[in-house]
């Protein structure tokens, strides 16, 4: 199977893990897009959950990666958009259960909250992982 497109964006609170991540994803062999921000100016993360999530719900295979300082601004804001399940993540083991339990389609880190190296495996995890349906397929037809 293709390997779904990434996008990216996020704040200035994660210029450097975005940049990071965003290198190690295109290493993996991803096809990646930045949205922005470019780091060079404070901005409102609504705008870069509003962008993600025009992208998302235009072509469903695509994945998405969204950061702000602690990630919690943003995974809100792109939370409010209908099929759009953003889930902000610290570890590993909350990444793969995300994509495997929720079928989140966008995985939101904070800049300020996990180092590079931490961010670069929750993405790699985030990816890897595909969604079981199922009865988890059942919960998410009762929000969506
Ligand atoms: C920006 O300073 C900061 O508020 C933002 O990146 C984020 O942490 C909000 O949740």
């Amino acid at each position: 199977m293709a390997l779904p497109k990434v996008y990216f964006a996020n704040d200035h609170g994660a210029n450097e893990l975005k940049d990071v991540v965003l290198a190690y994803v295109k290493e993996l062999g991803y096809e990646v897009e930045d949205l922005g921000c470019d780091g060079s100016q404070s901005v409102n993360y609504p705008d870069y959950a509003d962008l993600m999530a025009k992208k998302i719900l235009a072509d469903k295979d695509a994945l998405g990666i969204l950061m702000c300082g602690t990630g919690i601004g943003i995974s809100i804001a792109a939370n409010r958009h209908k099929g759009i399940r953003a889930a902000l993540c610290v570890n590993e083991f909350m990444a793969k259960m995300t994509r495997q339990h929720n079928d989140a389609n966008v995985l939101v880190m904070g800049g300020r909250v996990v180092g590079t190296d931490l961010g670069k495996s929750i993405a790699q995890t985030f990816l890897e992982n595909d969604f079981e349906g199922g009865r988890h397929q059942t919960r998410i037809d009762m929000f969506n």
